[in-house]
């Protein structure tokens, strides 16, 4: 278990569900349960845009895009250009249709693959959000990751939690999916190590369990 056809093989099957937590077409007891433990999805999500500021004209790399939410919203922004990879053709599927009418569409190249694995050019900014979960070598995702990068990256990491993670583990090794998590010591230690220059690392707080990491090259 543990390697990255397993992963692509349960995103590709998990994404109608996965883009629900964004469109909220979901049943009750979901919607209680992301508004009660995934609200960190959300929280992710504003401070990385946050983070990143004014994007007109900008390029921006989406490793691990799923179903397309940062695309959509760094084109709404003005990106110049948004590169979503991810190696789950049905979350690409889902992004075309996100994509499908808008007058930004032509601003956005999708690409099927894994990272590291699939060659790409230096972008402005990166975005890797909720993928580093499913990383067996977190550290060379890292040090690979640091070229591609002018200006910054924002890359979330998963916590320990008491509770909810022996309950996650279970989920996943039921479905196969190997799962990584992090602690602030080790995630420092990842990007001094690849070369960054700081990061502004920030857990967020309640039930969730995510880092959220911005840093520069
Ligand atoms: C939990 S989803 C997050 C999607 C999106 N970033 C978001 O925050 O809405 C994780 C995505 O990462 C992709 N993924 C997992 N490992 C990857 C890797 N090594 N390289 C690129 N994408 C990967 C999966 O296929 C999946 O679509």
């Amino acid at each position: 278990m543990g390697n990255r056809d397993d992963v692509a093989r349960f995103f590709d099957a998990y994404a109608q569900i996965f883009d629900g937590f964004y469109t909220g077409r979901r049943g009750r007891l979901l919607r209680w349960f992301d508004r009660r433990f995934r609200r960190d999805i959300l929280v992710r999500f504003a401070r990385t845009f946050e983070g990143f500021g004014d994007l007109r004209g900008r390029t921006v790399l989406d490793i691990g895009c799923g179903t397309g939410p940062y695309i959509v919203e760094a084109l709404k922004r003005g990106a110049r250009l948004v590169t979503g990879l991810d190696p789950a053709p049905a979350m690409l599927e889902l992004v075309r249709d996100r994509l499908k009418g808008t007058d930004y569409a032509d601003r956005c190249r999708l690409v099927e693959g894994s990272f590291p694995g699939t060659d790409l050019e230096p972008h402005d900014h990166a975005v890797v959000m909720g993928v580093m979960d499913y990383v067996a070598d977190a550290a060379t995702f890292i040090r690979t990751l640091r070229p591609l990068v002018r200006i910054s990256a924002a890359v979330s990491f998963p916590s320990r939690h008491w509770l909810r993670t022996p309950l996650r583990r279970l989920r996943y090794r039921l479905r196969r999916c190997p799962l990584h998590l992090y602690d602030e010591v080790g995630i420092r230690r990842l990007f001094d190590a690849a070369g960054f220059s700081g990061i502004d690392l920030w857990k967020i707080p309640g039930a969730g369990m995510d880092y959220h990491v911005l840093t520069h090259p």
